[in-house]
């Protein structure tokens, strides 16, 4: 696999970033939707969603087994399938990739469950760096009041459980999450992530965004220009199945 760094792929790659309940699917979403309306051939790929490691981690949760290092390389296992699966054969055929989560949230995590912060970063070195990331900067009172309003429940590893913290779910969630904070913060300079004002109104957010992606849409193919026949073709024609949608505002 390739180890970080700028890609030659003719595709773009934007992904997504912050603490629960910072806006970042509801941005994503809405960026799709927009990119598709606009003829551009788009795949999606989520954090920790690929069916390789889904049963070892269901199972692992539920048994309350996994620590932080096993963790750490259980959403590693899933990201470089997800890389090989998902990012890169897209990026390779010139297409955009929306990543919901990237490498930050294993950086942010992990090191909050007091992984080493140089090893988790090594273990990620195959990852493909993104053309634009994302930070959805949001005042924890803020992304906790989101989520935590229409949630009667949460679970252990979501709430920091492990790191026994507080007994209680909530305030050790509280807690966990501003641990993350602090290490997305940390990694605004050092990766150059794209700060957002995620307290903004969702329609304002997302003009920004696209204001910020638009040049680089800049020689990319469009659905409407695809040639039958070639692979890019078949491609937009799986992922438009998918991802067809009416238009966005
Ligand atoms: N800018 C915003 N202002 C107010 N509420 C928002 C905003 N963005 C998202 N929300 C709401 O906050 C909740 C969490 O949003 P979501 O996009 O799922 O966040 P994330 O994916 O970061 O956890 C949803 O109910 C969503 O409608
Ligand atoms: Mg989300």
């Amino acid at each position: 696999m390739e180890t970080y760094g700028l890609h030659q792929y003719p595709g773009k790659l934007f992904v997504v970033e912050g603490v629960d309940g910072s806006g970042k699917s509801t941005q994503i979403a809405l960026l799709r939707q927009w990119l598709v309306s606009e003829g551009y051939t788009v795949f999606f790929s989520e954090w920790n969603s690929s069916p390789l490691v889904k049963k070892t981690t269901r199972r692992g949760k539920k048994k309350q087994m996994l620590t932080p290092t096993t963790f750490s390389l259980i959403h590693a296992t899933d990201f470089a399938d997800r890389t090989e699966h998902d990012i890169i054969p897209p990026l390779k055929a010139g297409a955009i990739v929306l990543a919901d989560r990237y490498i930050y949230t294993a950086f942010a995590r992990d090191v909050a469950r007091n992984v080493d912060r140089q090893w988790v970063r090594e273990l990620y070195q195959f990852a493909v760096q993104p053309t634009r990331a994302f930070y959805f900067r949001v005042p924890l009172d803020i992304s906790l009041g989101r989520i935590l309003s229409n949630r009667s429940e949460l679970k252990y590893y979501e709430a920091g459980m492990d790191l026994e913290l507080h007994s209680n779910p909530r305030e050790s969630f509280g807690l966990f999450q501003k641990r993350i904070v602090a290490e997305y913060e940390k990694m605004i300079a050092e990766y150059n992530l794209t700060v957002m004002d995620a307290t903004l109104p969702i329609p304002e957010q997302q003009r920004m965004m696209r204001q910020l992606v638009a040049p680089h849409l800049e020689g990319i193919r469009r659905f409407r220009q695809l040639i039958p026949g070639t692979e890019l073709e078949h491609i937009a024609h799986r992922a438009d199945i998918v991802h067809s949608t009416s238009h966005s505002q």
